[in-house]
C-alpha cells in the first residue's frame, strides 16, 4: 500500500523543441538518478549508438531504454514515460498516455500551445488525468504570461492556476515569485541552478528594482483577484492546470516544480474493468500492455511488451493468466528500463511499468492477471490516424504470407487496417511515417513480403458512431471503408471536406477515434 502511495508515472505531453528532454533530463538530475546533463538524449549525441536494437531504433535514435525512466526524490518513486515525438509519433505515443496516472505539458513560451501538444492533450483530457503545465524557455524574449494562461484557457477548455509568477524576462528576467510561499526565486543570467536564493517578496535584499517590485504587486493583484481559486479536486480531474513558468535549460523552476509535483501528481488509482473498478492494493496482480516494441534484428525476432503494472505485486516467475485466450504462463524474462542499463525486475508495483519478452503472445490492449477470476481492463481506445495507404503485395504469389502478417501485426498493433467495400482493398492507415516503416521492415524481415504503398491523399478518419451511410454520401474524397472489427469509418481527404459532409449530413454521428470521446 505505501509502495502504492509513493509512486507517480507521468509522461510529458509537448510540441518537438519545447524543452522535453531538457526538463526530463534536469528532473532526472534532482533525483540522482543521471550525474551529468547530455544522459537522456540519444539523437543528437549519439550515446546510443552501442544500442542492439533495431535498425530504425538506431538510425532514428529512439531506443527502447529510454522508453522508461526512474527517480526517486523525497521518498517517491517516480516513473517518467517517454512520448517520441518528431518523425517518431506513432499510436505508441498515444498509447502511453494510457498507461500514465498524471501528465505534464510543457509549452514553449515564445510559441504558446503547438499542434503535437493539442493532440496529446485530448488522449489526457479523455482519461481526465491531472495535468502540471510547465510554460518553459522564460530566459526568452517569450509572450505575456497573463496571454499564455488565456490562450491555455480558450484552447484546451482548462482552468489555469499559476502556482508562480514571472518577475520580467528574457535578458530582464529577475526571478520568480512563488504563490504558495510568497518568496522570490532570484535568476541570474548563465547560473545554473547550484547557488539560487530564495528570498521573502518584502526583503529589501532582493534583486528587484523599483519597477519590478511595482509590476509584481500589480500583477500579483490582477491573478489574486481576477483568476482561479485553486482547487486541488478540479487539478486532480484535468479540469484545472497548476501553471508553472521557468526555464528547464537554466534548471531554473525545475526543483520546485517537482516539490509541487509530488504533492499534486495522482499516484496510481484504480482503474476500470469488466469486474468494476480493480484497486491498485487489490492483492491480485494484474497489468495491461499497452505498447510492442518490436527487435529489428532478424536474429533476434523478440519483441518486448510494456505492461503497466495496476494492481498487486509483480514477482519474476508469477504466474498469470493472459484473459484475451485464458492461457496461463509464467512470467520469467521481464525487465526494466533505465538510460542503457537493462536490469531484470524482481519486484514491480502499481505505476510500474515493466517489458516482457514477447514471442508473438501479446497483443496491445492485452490484460494480465493473477489468481483464477480473470477480468480485463478497458479497451484501448483506437486513435485517429492520419496518413493512409494502399497496400499490395508486389509479388502476388506471396498472398498468404502477405495476409498471414497483415493479421498478425495489425492485431498487435503496429498497424490499422482497413478494407474497402467492393473490391475489398488494404487501406493502412497510421498516426505516423515511422509506422509505415515499421510495418514494412516487418512484412519483409518477418513474413518474407514485400510490400507496395500507394499512398492516399486523405488525412482524417471518423468512424461512424450514428445514423445510416447510404452510397450517395460517400465518394473518392470522402471514402467510406471498414476497420479490422468491422466498424463503419468515412476517410476524409481535409479538414474542409470533412466540414461539408456534416453540414450535409448532420443525422450522421461521426467520431475522432474508437474509444475517444
Ligand atoms: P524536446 O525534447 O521537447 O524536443 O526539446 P529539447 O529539450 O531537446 O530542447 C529543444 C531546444 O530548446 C534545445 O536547443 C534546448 O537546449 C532548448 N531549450 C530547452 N529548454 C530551454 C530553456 O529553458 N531556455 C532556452 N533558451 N532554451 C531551451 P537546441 O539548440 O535545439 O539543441 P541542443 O543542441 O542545445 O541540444
Amino acid at each position: 500500500m505505501e509502495k502504492t502511495a509513493n509512486r507517480r508515472t507521468f509522461a510529458i505531453i509537448s510540441h518537438p523543441d519545447a524543452g522535453k528532454t531538457t526538463l526530463t533530463e534536469k528532473l532526472l538530475l534532482l533525483g540522482g538518478s543521471i550525474r551529468s546533463a547530455g544522459t537522456v538524449k540519444g539523437k543528437k549525441s549519439g550515446k546510443f549508438a552501442t544500442s542492439d536494437w533495431m535498425e530504425i531504433e538506431k538510425q532514428r535514435g529512439i531506443s527502447v531504454t529510454s522508453s522508461v525512466m526512474q527517480l526517486n526524490y523525497n521518498g517517491v518513486h517516480i516513473n517518467i514515460l517517454d512520448t517520441p515525438g518528431h518523425e517518431d509519433f506513432s499510436e505508441d505515443t498515444y498509447r502511453t498516455l494510457t498507461a500514465v496516472d498524471t501528465a505534464v505539458m510543457v509549452i514553449d513560451s515564445v510559441k504558446g500551445i503547438e499542434a503535437q501538444t493539442l493532440k496529446l492533450f485530448k488522449v489526457c483530457r479523455m482519461r481526465g488525468i491531472p495535468i502540471l503545465t510547465f510554460i518553459n524557455k522564460l530566459d526568452r524574449e517569450g509572450r505575456e504570461p497573463l496571454d499564455l494562461l488565456t490562450e491555455i484557457e480558450e484552447t484546451l477548455e482548462m482552468e489555469t492556476y499559476p502556482m508562480n509568477w514571472p518577475v520580467g524576462m528574457g535578458k530582464t528576467l529577475r526571478g520568480v515569485y512563488s504563490r504558495a510561499d510568497e518568496t522570490i526565486e532570484s535568476f541570474q543570467e548563465g547560473d545554473e541552478g547550484d547557488e539560487r536564493q530564495t528570498f521573502q517578496i518584502d526583503d529589501p535584499e532582493a534583486p528587484l528594482t523599483d519597477a519590478d517590485r511595482e509590476a509584481l504587486d500589480e500583477d500579483i493583484m490582477l491573478i489574486d483577484e481576477a483568476g482561479n481559486d485553486f482547487d486541488r479536486e478540479k487539478v486532480q480531474k484535468g479540469k484545472m492546470t497548476p501553471v508553472f513558468f521557468g526555464s528547464a535549460l537554466a534548471n531554473f523552476g525545475v526543483q520546485s516544480f517537482l516539490d509541487h509535483f509530488v504533492d499534486l501528481a495522482l499516484s496510481p488509482q484504480p482503474r476500470r474493468s469488466t469486474s468494476g473498478e480493480i484497486s491498485p492494493d487489490d492483492d491480485r496482480f494484474s497489468g495491461f500492455i499497452f505498447k510492442i516494441q518490436a527487435n529489428m534484428n532478424p536474429a533476434h525476432r523478440d519483441r518486448i511488451a510494456f505492461l503497466r503494472v495496476c494492481s498487486g505485486t509483480f514477482e519474476r516467475g508469477i504466474d498469470i493468466e493472459l484473459s484475451r485466450t485464458g492461457k496461463r504462463m509464467k512470467l520469467n524474462q521481464s525487465q526494466q528500463f533505465f538510460a542503457s542499463d537493462r536490469d531484470t525486475v524482481e519486484k514491480a508495483y502499481p505505476g510500474d511499468i515493466i517489458g516482457l519478452y514477447d514471442t508473438g503472445t501479446f497483443q496491445v490492449g492485452d490484460t494480465l492477471v493473477t489468481g483464477n477470476d480473470s477480468f480485463h481492463y478497458e479497451e484501448m481506445p483506437q486513435f485517429p490516424p492520419e496518413q493512409f495507404a494502399k497496400v499490395t503485395a508486389k509479388h502476388a504469389l506471396k498472398h498468404k504470407q502477405f495476409h498471414k502478417g497483415m493479421d498478425q501485426l495489425v492485431q498487435e498493433g503496429t498497424i490499422q487496417l482497413y478494407r474497402t467495400p467492393y473490391f475489398d482493398d488494404y487501406i493502412v492507415g497510421a498516426v505516423g511515417e515511422l509506422q509505415f516503416q515499421v510495418f514494412e521492415y516487418r512484412m519483409k524481415n518477418e513474413y518474407k513480403v514485400d510490400i507496395e504503398f500507394q499512398p492516399y491523399s486523405h488525412e482524417i478518419a471518423r468512424w461512424v458512431t450514428g445514423g445510416t451511410i447510404t452510397d450517395k454520401m460517400t465518394d473518392q474524397r470522402r471514402m467510406l471503408v471498414h476497420d479490422h472489427k468491422d466498424r463503419p469509418v468515412i476517410l476524409f481527404e481535409n479538414e474542409f471536406v470533412l466540414t461539408m459532409f456534416q453540414q450535409k449530413f448532420p443525422e450522421i454521428e461521426l467520431s475522432s477515434g474508437w474509444g475517444m470521446l
